[in-house]
């Protein structure tokens, strides 16, 4: 199947991406000429999802370090680390930017050291890193869906959450990847696309990204989907993630958790699809991964308009944290895990 979504690409010395706060109603492109647009744009959620904004993070520190013109080799590596940093504080929950950031870093610190003392040549091994990291993301995400496919019988009502797709990535998506492996394999699939509240990344995002492929979907408001399930209406559901614990615990968007539970309840398979670069196996269990809290207003209005009464004290986490317990297997590049997890999650970085 051909990539009909370009989430985010070098061009001209740009960084240019989808704005995803237009999307449905609009496909636009905002192309970011200064680093600092694509740190606002993070930030804002014109780009968003794990793997996305690494790959967003890593293609800004490329273009602000373009624009650097540093008197030493000192003042070029104290602005560097400046920018990183920047990127550093856009979004805390997803290990996908820190990742990137980190690669960036270490491209760098290999450039710095590997050849005459031209910033030319060290700017360029920076945009040349930032795109590897872009196209290698695809690949992976196509590797996931691949491995992923076996689980989904022809005839599966599948539930999603969020948008862990190809806007969500630098292009086809993991759980939905993983979805359109199996349509490509010729299976027979319906999606059930939970709305995602507060932000609306289900009605707006994986609804659009799934009827632009003519994949059968059929929206819901979160709240109605413990009764599909007691409906025996959803047989699996697949979803992403933001950082995954050496234990197996699972940051996703919010709302996961209660659908981990429930599936559980009703006897469904529950699927993480993720890369490698979501893990982070430095903390032991979920309870030490950072929960972003974003502003109340994305809870109190929508698009500028009020849903509720002025002043109402408000609470927004953006994540919520599935015990590994919950989940019956993590689909990534590299295989698939299954419970006991944390031995699971070691082979898979061993391969
Ligand atoms: O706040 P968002 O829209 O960045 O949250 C995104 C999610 O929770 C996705 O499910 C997750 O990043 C996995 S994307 C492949």
């Amino acid at each position: 199947m051909p990539i009909l979504i370009r989430t985010i690409f070098w061009e001209d010395n740009a960084v240019v991406m989808i704005d995803q706060n237009a999307l449905p109603l609009e496909e636009t492109y905002l192309v970011c000429r200064d680093y600092r647009e694509v740190v606002t744009a993070i930030k804002d959620l014109t780009i968003r999802g794990a793997p996305a904004i690494g790959v967003a993070a890593a293609m800004g520190i490329a273009l602000g370090t373009l624009h650097l013109f540093p008197a030493s080799q000192k003042e070029f590596k104290t602005a560097f680390d400046d920018i990183c940093a920047q990127f550093s504080r856009t979004r805390p929950t997803a290990r996908n930017l820190f990742w990137g950031i980190e690669r960036m870093k270490r491209c760098f610190e290999a450039a710095l050291i590997s050849g005459p003392d031209d910033t030319g040549r060290i700017k360029q091994s920076l945009i040349d890193e930032a795109v590897r990291i872009c196209e290698e993301d695809i690949a992976v995400n196509r590797k996931i869906g691949v491995n992923g496919r076996s689980l989904i019988q022809s005839g599966d009502n599948i539930l999603t959450h969020c948008n862990a797709g190809a806007l969500a990535t630098a292009g086809y998506g993991t759980a939905l990847g993983v979805i359109r492996a199996a349509v490509e394999e010729g299976k027979r699939i319906h999606v059930f696309v939970d709305e995602t509240r507060p932000v609306l990344q289900g009605a707006r995002l994986t609804a659009w990204e799934l009827m632009k492929e003519n994949i059968p979907a059929t929206l819901i408001t979160d709240n109605m989907a413990g009764f599909l399930m007691k409906q025996g209406k959803i047989s699996k559901i697949i979803v992403g993630s933001d950082r995954i614990a050496a234990n197996g615990d699972a940051a996703n968007k919010i709302g996961t958790y209660s659908l981990a539970v429930l599936a559980k309840a009703h006897q469904i398979p529950f699927y993480i699809a993720a890369p490698l670069s979501t893990f982070d196996v430095n903390i032991r269990t979920g309870e030490d991964i950072p929960i972003e809290e974003r502003n109340g207003d994305e809870v109190t209005s929508f698009r500028g308009i009020k849903t509720a009464p002025e002043g109402v004290l408000v609470y927004n986490p953006a994540f919520d944290v599935t015990p590994s317990p919950f989940i019956t297997a993590i689909i990534t590049e590299a295989g698939v895990a299954t419970p006991p997890f944390k031995t699971a999650i070691k082979e898979l970085f061993k391969a």
